[in-house]
């Protein structure tokens, strides 16, 4: 019996692999549009899909980025200047794509932009934090596809939006999980209206990775400005000892987060070049390891190791 249902799961990733192994034809002659890409898994994706061939229209939030990424790539990649949380700057982006894809549509759109400071207990925060957050990684992903969803209609292409392990288990306040929590609702009904018109919506979800984005300095610098901010009230029931073990941790697991930023980049160009690209890509040793059973796990079971694993408030029971 136990070997029947061995030689089953054996067939079945067999197939799985065979059947994912197959590859879009004439990737030559496809448009990927990518945002972000100044840095980060962005960047490093207009590179490697540069590299294959793929004709890359990167956006960049800065010149300065935009000019280094042309320093170190072909003459086919061609740079744009796009700020995902402004509507004008979406259409001069939408423009400059359709002049360069004409009627063959745009063949990929990677949603991947993001920032994540500030990422502090909620209560710490005002309403402009969480604006800040959800302007640049939900609304900035829903108005950039928006615009751009004709042209990948056309093309019968792909949207690749780049969530995270937290868009599945929030692991801390701020808006950073709420603004994946929404990509991920986002994705899955825009990839069951999408069917209709055979373009595909794929989700990527990286665990812990050593970017800018995740840089200690700059996730401790807004810690420390939040808590500055906080009221007197906050102050008094987290304490001073709170805020340093937060800061204490962070300098901790820092080193840990891996540096092959190419695990998540080979997600997203399987995302759009394979001809079955999968629903969702889990990214990371942590991410499949530790956080992805996590999200199946009952809540309290979750809330106990959160209960248990973080620091605790002075004034907390
Ligand atoms: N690193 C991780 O561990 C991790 C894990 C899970 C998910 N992610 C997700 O992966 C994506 C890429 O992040 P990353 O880790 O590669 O970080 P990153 O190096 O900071 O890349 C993010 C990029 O987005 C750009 N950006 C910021 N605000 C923007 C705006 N308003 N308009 C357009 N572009 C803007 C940044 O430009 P500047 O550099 O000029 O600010 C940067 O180039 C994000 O969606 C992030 O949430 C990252």
């Amino acid at each position: 019996m136990w070997l029947y249902l061995a030689v089953l799961v054996g067939l079945y990733y067999l197939l799985r692999w065979y059947r994912e192994r197959q590859v879009v034809s004439n990737l030559r002659d496809k448009y990927v549009f990518i945002t972000g890409c100044d840095s980060g898994f962005g960047n490093q994706l207009a590179r490697q899909l540069d590299l294959q061939g793929l004709r890359v229209l990167a956006s960049c939030l800065t010149e300065k980025g935009a000019e280094q990424l042309r320093d170190r790539t072909s003459d086919r990649l061609q740079t744009v200047i796009l700020d995902v949380t402004k509507t004008e700057s979406i259409a001069a982006a939408t423009q400059w794509i359709k002049e360069r894809v004409g009627d063959r549509g745009l063949w990929g759109l990677v949603n991947n932009a993001g920032i994540a400071a500030p990422i502090t207990p909620s209560e710490w925060l005002t309403k402009q934090d969480f604006m800040k957050i959800l302007d640049v990684n939900l609304l900035g992903v829903i108005e950039v596809t928006l615009s751009l969803l004709p042209l990948v209609r056309k093309a019968r292409g792909r949207v690749v939006n780049v969530s995270s392990v937290v868009g599945r288990l929030s692991l801390f306040g701020g808006g950073y999980c709420i603004s994946k929590h929404g990509v991920e609702a986002f994705s899955d009904s825009l990839r069951r209206e999408l069917s209709h018109f055979g373009v595909k919506v794929a989700i990527i979800e990286p665990g812990s990775f050593k970017t800018s984005l995740s840089n200690n300095n700059r996730i401790s610098q807004s810690f420390r400005e939040a808590w500055d901010h906080a009221s007197p009230e906050v102050k008094e029931i987290y304490g001073e000892k709170f805020s340093a073990s937060f800061i204490k941790s962070t300098k901790i697991l820092a080193p840990k987060w891996s540096q092959a930023v190419s695990l998540v980049t080979d997600c997203m160009e399987h995302a759009l070049t394979a001809c079955h690209p999968r629903t969702r890509y889990s990214a990371g040793w942590d991410a499949k390891l530790f956080y992805l059973p996590m999200s199946y796990m009952p809540s309290f079971l979750v809330d106990a190791i959160f209960y248990w694993s973080f620091p605790r408030p002075a004034k907390g029971l």
